[in-house]
Protein backbone atom coordinates (compact mmCIF):
# COMPACT_ATOMS: atom_id res chain seq x y z
CA UNK A 1 0.00 0.00 0.00
CA UNK A 2 1.78 3.37 -0.76
CA UNK A 3 1.52 6.05 1.96
CA UNK A 4 -1.03 7.99 0.02
CA UNK A 5 -3.66 4.96 -0.26
CA UNK A 6 -3.15 4.20 3.54
CA UNK A 7 -4.26 7.69 4.46
CA UNK A 8 -7.19 7.24 1.86
CA UNK A 9 -8.31 4.04 3.64
CA UNK A 10 -7.65 5.86 7.03
CA UNK A 11 -9.93 9.01 5.71
CA UNK A 12 -12.57 6.47 4.16
CA UNK A 13 -12.94 4.94 7.41
CA UNK A 14 -13.32 8.74 9.45
CA UNK A 15 -15.91 9.87 11.80
CA UNK A 16 -19.44 10.87 9.63
CA UNK A 17 -18.48 14.55 11.21
CA UNK A 18 -15.17 14.70 9.72
CA UNK A 19 -16.14 12.94 6.48
CA UNK A 20 -19.21 16.05 6.05
CA UNK A 21 -16.45 18.80 6.68
CA UNK A 22 -13.97 17.03 4.14
CA UNK A 23 -17.07 17.46 1.64
CA UNK A 24 -17.79 20.85 2.23
CA UNK A 25 -14.19 21.37 1.18
CA UNK A 26 -14.47 19.51 -1.50
CA UNK A 27 -17.48 21.08 -2.94
CA UNK A 28 -15.91 24.36 -2.32
CA UNK A 29 -12.88 23.04 -4.29
CA UNK A 30 -14.88 21.63 -7.08
CA UNK A 31 -16.77 24.52 -8.24
CA UNK A 32 -13.86 26.40 -7.83
CA UNK A 33 -11.14 24.29 -9.71
CA UNK A 34 -12.95 21.95 -11.22
CA UNK A 35 -16.11 23.33 -12.47
CA UNK A 36 -14.37 25.59 -15.30
CA UNK A 37 -13.66 22.08 -17.35
CA UNK A 38 -16.24 19.74 -15.70
CA UNK A 39 -19.06 21.80 -15.19
CA UNK A 40 -20.75 23.09 -12.23
CA UNK A 41 -22.66 19.56 -12.43
CA UNK A 42 -19.43 17.61 -13.16
CA UNK A 43 -20.72 16.67 -16.44
CA UNK A 44 -17.91 17.63 -18.56
CA UNK A 45 -19.76 21.11 -19.65
CA UNK A 46 -18.00 24.12 -17.97
CA UNK A 47 -16.94 26.86 -19.83
CA UNK A 48 -13.38 26.10 -20.71
CA UNK A 49 -13.96 22.75 -21.91
CA UNK A 50 -14.79 24.01 -25.80
CA UNK A 51 -11.12 25.50 -25.73
CA UNK A 52 -9.71 22.23 -24.75
CA UNK A 53 -7.97 19.40 -27.12
CA UNK A 54 -9.86 16.78 -25.02
CA UNK A 55 -13.21 16.87 -23.95
CA UNK A 56 -13.31 16.89 -19.67
CA UNK A 57 -14.41 13.43 -18.94
CA UNK A 58 -18.08 13.67 -17.46
CA UNK A 59 -17.57 12.89 -13.32
CA UNK A 60 -21.43 11.55 -12.83
CA UNK A 61 -20.67 8.59 -15.04
CA UNK A 62 -17.45 7.19 -13.40
CA UNK A 63 -18.95 4.41 -11.56
CA UNK A 64 -21.08 3.86 -14.64
CA UNK A 65 -17.72 3.74 -16.76
CA UNK A 66 -15.64 1.62 -14.01
CA UNK A 67 -18.47 -0.46 -12.54
CA UNK A 68 -18.02 0.83 -9.11
CA UNK A 69 -16.42 3.72 -7.72
CA UNK A 70 -12.76 4.01 -8.42
CA UNK A 71 -12.07 6.03 -5.12
CA UNK A 72 -8.49 5.04 -5.36
CA UNK A 73 -8.04 5.72 -8.95
CA UNK A 74 -9.64 9.25 -8.45
CA UNK A 75 -7.39 10.32 -5.89
CA UNK A 76 -4.66 9.51 -7.93
CA UNK A 77 -6.18 11.14 -11.29
CA UNK A 78 -7.15 14.43 -8.97
CA UNK A 79 -3.28 14.15 -7.26
CA UNK A 80 -1.39 13.66 -10.49
CA UNK A 81 -0.14 9.87 -9.54
CA UNK A 82 -2.04 8.45 -12.11
CA UNK A 83 -2.54 9.73 -15.33
CA UNK A 84 -4.86 9.30 -18.42
CA UNK A 85 -3.61 10.35 -21.44
CA UNK A 86 -5.68 13.58 -21.43
CA UNK A 87 -3.78 14.25 -18.06
CA UNK A 88 -0.27 13.31 -19.38
CA UNK A 89 -1.00 16.37 -21.63
CA UNK A 90 -1.29 18.15 -18.53
CA UNK A 91 -4.46 19.57 -19.80
CA UNK A 92 -5.55 19.18 -16.32
CA UNK A 93 -3.64 20.92 -13.53
CA UNK A 94 -1.71 18.28 -10.94
CA UNK A 95 -3.62 19.51 -7.99
CA UNK A 96 -1.10 17.60 -5.37
CA UNK A 97 0.90 20.03 -6.87
CA UNK A 98 -1.17 23.08 -6.52
CA UNK A 99 -2.21 22.15 -3.03
CA UNK A 100 1.04 21.34 -2.17
CA UNK A 101 2.48 24.56 -3.15
CA UNK A 102 -0.77 26.04 -1.88
CA UNK A 103 0.29 25.19 1.38
CA UNK A 104 3.47 24.83 2.31
CA UNK A 105 4.47 28.92 0.69
CA UNK A 106 8.16 29.52 0.98
CA UNK A 107 9.04 28.03 4.21
CA UNK A 108 11.99 25.32 3.25
CA UNK A 109 11.35 23.09 6.40
CA UNK A 110 10.51 19.64 6.16
CA UNK A 111 7.90 19.89 8.66
CA UNK A 112 5.96 22.32 6.65
CA UNK A 113 6.73 20.49 3.50
CA UNK A 114 5.00 16.92 5.65
CA UNK A 115 1.95 18.90 7.23
CA UNK A 116 1.35 20.43 3.27
CA UNK A 117 1.14 17.10 1.79
CA UNK A 118 -1.17 15.35 4.40
CA UNK A 119 -3.44 19.00 4.00
CA UNK A 120 -3.30 17.91 0.31
CA UNK A 121 -4.26 14.99 0.43
CA UNK A 122 -7.27 15.91 3.07
CA UNK A 123 -8.39 18.16 0.10
CA UNK A 124 -7.92 15.76 -2.47
CA UNK A 125 -9.96 13.07 -0.43
CA UNK A 126 -12.74 15.49 -0.10
CA UNK A 127 -12.40 16.12 -3.25
CA UNK A 128 -13.17 12.06 -4.29
CA UNK A 129 -15.99 12.23 -1.83
CA UNK A 130 -17.38 14.89 -3.74
CA UNK A 131 -17.04 13.28 -7.28
CA UNK A 132 -18.80 10.29 -5.37
CA UNK A 133 -21.54 11.87 -4.66
CA UNK A 134 -22.61 13.45 -7.54
CA UNK A 135 -22.40 9.82 -9.36
CA UNK A 136 -25.61 9.22 -11.89
CA UNK A 137 -27.84 6.01 -10.40
CA UNK A 138 -26.83 3.15 -12.45
C1 LIG B 1 -8.11 22.53 -17.49
C2 LIG B 1 -9.24 21.62 -17.51
C3 LIG B 1 -9.47 20.69 -16.33
C4 LIG B 1 -9.59 21.03 -15.00
C5 LIG B 1 -9.47 22.42 -14.39
C6 LIG B 1 -9.87 19.80 -14.30
N1 LIG B 1 -9.91 18.74 -15.18
FE1 LIG B 1 -10.31 16.79 -14.71
N2 LIG B 1 -10.08 16.25 -16.66
C7 LIG B 1 -9.82 17.14 -17.69
C8 LIG B 1 -9.77 16.41 -18.94
C9 LIG B 1 -9.50 16.99 -20.32
C10 LIG B 1 -10.02 15.04 -18.60
C11 LIG B 1 -10.08 13.85 -19.56
C12 LIG B 1 -8.75 13.19 -19.60
C13 LIG B 1 -8.80 11.87 -20.31
O1 LIG B 1 -9.88 11.32 -20.55
O2 LIG B 1 -7.72 11.38 -20.64
C14 LIG B 1 -10.20 15.00 -17.16
C15 LIG B 1 -10.44 13.83 -16.44
C16 LIG B 1 -10.68 13.78 -15.07
C17 LIG B 1 -10.91 12.56 -14.33
C18 LIG B 1 -10.86 11.14 -14.88
C19 LIG B 1 -12.26 10.60 -15.06
C20 LIG B 1 -12.27 9.17 -15.55
O3 LIG B 1 -13.22 8.84 -16.27
O4 LIG B 1 -11.36 8.40 -15.25
C21 LIG B 1 -11.16 12.93 -13.05
C22 LIG B 1 -11.47 12.01 -11.87
C23 LIG B 1 -11.05 14.37 -12.99
N3 LIG B 1 -10.76 14.85 -14.25
C24 LIG B 1 -11.25 15.11 -11.86
C25 LIG B 1 -11.02 16.49 -11.78
C26 LIG B 1 -11.14 17.24 -10.55
C27 LIG B 1 -11.63 16.68 -9.22
C28 LIG B 1 -10.77 18.52 -10.84
C29 LIG B 1 -10.64 19.71 -9.90
C30 LIG B 1 -9.77 19.52 -8.74
C31 LIG B 1 -10.44 18.57 -12.26
N4 LIG B 1 -10.61 17.31 -12.79
C32 LIG B 1 -10.07 19.72 -12.93
C33 LIG B 1 -9.64 18.50 -17.60
C34 LIG B 1 -9.67 19.25 -16.43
Amino acid sequence: MTPLSALLALLLLATPALADAALEQGKADFDKLCAPCHGVSGKGDGPQAPQLAKKPADLTLVTQKYGEFPAQKVFETIAGLDMPDGHGSREMPIWGDVFVTEQVGKSTRLADAMKASDEASRRIAGLVGYVQSIQAAP
